[in-house]
């Protein structure tokens, strides 16, 4: 089993959509289930190797999904229903989570909390409707930390009825590895530097798992550009260098089309962005594309390269707003409120001083744990990352929160450490409708929420989804190193 290669646009080939890389590994829908609005798909988790540096380096061991890197497109359109039949290849247990889509519980993929581990050898069905439109993926929930950082992840997407009007619908699924110099992956997984920092941050950027050199386009083009953030750790802020990103969606649900601030397009590992750009440079240029999150880190992650052909001469100036998905209003009036605080990691007993003094009010809650002591206390009991005093020990265990069905919910989530964290919730998407206090401009519905070092983020959404939900960080280090919980709702 070897990786496809990408069509050779250019010496370094780049693959411009996952589909066209991967359309060959995926099996052909069966025409009467299609008929029917049912879609079936295999996927076989499994090692194989992957040109993900740049030649002359040689080609890195990795594990993938059926032996494409990222795993292959699935594309369905909404209101179709999936079996994906899903083989382990791989030496150990795994499962697969599908990551934004709310499907029932039996189906998420969360080890022992929703289903029995798939064993080498074994294969497990899952299924589910494709309810929500928009930019999804899938990866492991068995061991995440190095199943998704070997390489288990693709896209997964959910056309609308009648999709905006684009000359070209491209996936890019971003993703790092921590790569050796002769292009062998580090097998330092999980390691205890790793956890109490940032996470397991690469050295090597990919999109769609190679080393990019340059993404062609034409002036006057529109492009829907699917952004997922797969990488264990790394946080992307992308500055597309002059032209004007514009955000039709967030993890998938549709957003009031805009340009974000400092028109840099943030995203935490697990969280999505659909973009418009429209190419507006002059043909025949170049423009690179630069990830400026990481401050005095910069590097050039693309360039887009403009052939010398106009496509138009004018850019399309036709609707760019999404429908909204049939997603259940949160009613704050009468919703329930819930306090969480994420502490610990390092510096998290000073960070836990500093805000003491204005958090403690939630403390009666058992949201929040006051002062140095406590944080001494939670250091010696092992954990590094600790939500609501507790650091998680694999999925089970008792739920933080029971939350009523079908009633709205308010959680205010405060990130006491000095790390920021991308939170995400299984089985619903929220509202973020405010942070540190201001309401949000857009009140985005998400799945995964970009937290700030000392910041307090209220989110609101309906439990409409009963059943035993994680949350965590998707900074998979941290998960692993306790920052999870259970929500349950009956
Ligand atoms: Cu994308 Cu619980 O994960
Ligand atoms: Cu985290």
């Amino acid at each position: 089993m070897s990786c496809p290669r990408p069509p050779a646009l250019t010496r370094r080939a780049f693959i411009v959509s996952a589909a066209a890389a991967s359309a060959g590994a995926m099996l052909p829908p069966q025409p009467n289930a299609r008929a029917a609005g049912r879609r079936e798909f295999r996927l076989r988790a499994g090692q194989s190797r992957a040109q993900i540096a740049p030649e002359p380096y040689g080609d890195t061991a990795v594990w993938c999904y059926d032996g494409s890197l990222p795993g292959p497109e699935i594309r369905v359109r909404q209101g179709e229903r999936l079996r994906i039949a899903v083989e382990n290849a791989l030496g150990e247990e795994t499962t697969v989570h599908w990551h934004g889509v709310r499907v029932p519980n039996a189906m998420d993929g969360v080890p022992h909390l929703t289903q029995a581990p798939i064993a080498p050898g074994e294969t497990f069905t899952y299924e589910f409707s494709a309810v929500d439109a928009g930019t999804f993926w899938y990866h492991p929930h068995q061991r995440s930390f190095e199943q998704v950082g070997r390489g288990l992840y693709g896209p997964l997407i959910v056309e609308e009825a009648d999709p905006i009007q684009a000359d070209r619908d491209v996936t890019w699924v971003l993703s790092d590895w921590r790569l050796t110099r002769s292009a062998e992956m580090r097998d330092d997984f999980g390691n205890r530097h790793d956890m109490m920092h940032n996470g397991r941050i690469g050295n090597t950027v990919t999109i769609n798992g190679r080393v990019p050199d340059v993404f062609p386009v034409r002036k006057g083009e529109r492009i829907r550009l699917r952004l997922i953030n797969a990488a264990n750790a790394r946080i992307f802020g992308l500055d597309f260098g002059g032209h004007e990103p514009v955000v039709i969606a967030f993890d998938g649900q549709p957003v009031e089309p805009h340009v974000p601030a400092g028109g840099l397009v943030v995203l935490g590992s697990g969280m999505r962005a659909d973009i418009v750009l429209d190419m507006t440079a002059d043909a025949g240029s170049r423009i690179s594309v630069t990830d400026r999150f990481y401050k005095d880190l910069e590097y050039r992650l693309v360039d887009l390269a403009y052939g010398n052909e106009p496509l138009r001469a004018a850019t399309l100036d036709t609707p760019v707003a999404l429908p909204p998905n049939p997603l259940p209003e949160p009613d704050l009036a009468s919703a329930a409120r819930h306090e969480i605080t994420f502490n610990g990691g390092m510096m998290g007993a000073m960070v836990m001083q500093q805000m003491g003094g204005s958090m403690g009010e939630s403390s009666s809650d058992g949201g929040m744990m006051g002062g140095m002591g406590s944080m001494m206390d939670m250091m010696h009991s092992g954990g590094i990352w600790f939500v609501n005093g507790v650091a998680a020990e694999g999925h089970v265990m008792e739920p933080m929160l029971t939350l009523a069905r079908d009633r709205s919910h308010v959680i205010a989530m405060t990130n006491a450490t000095a790390w920021h964290h991308p939170t995400h919730l299984h089985g619903h998407s929220f509202r973020v409708i405010s942070r540190n206090g201001q309401p949000t401009r857009h009140r985005e519905w998400q799945d995964t929420v970009l937290m700030a070092p000392r910041e307090r983020v209220e989110i609101a959404f309906v439990a409409d989804n009963p059943g035993h939900w994680m949350l965590h960080c998707h900074i998979l280090e941290h998960q692993a190193a306790g920052m999870m919980g259970v929500f349950r709702v009956v």
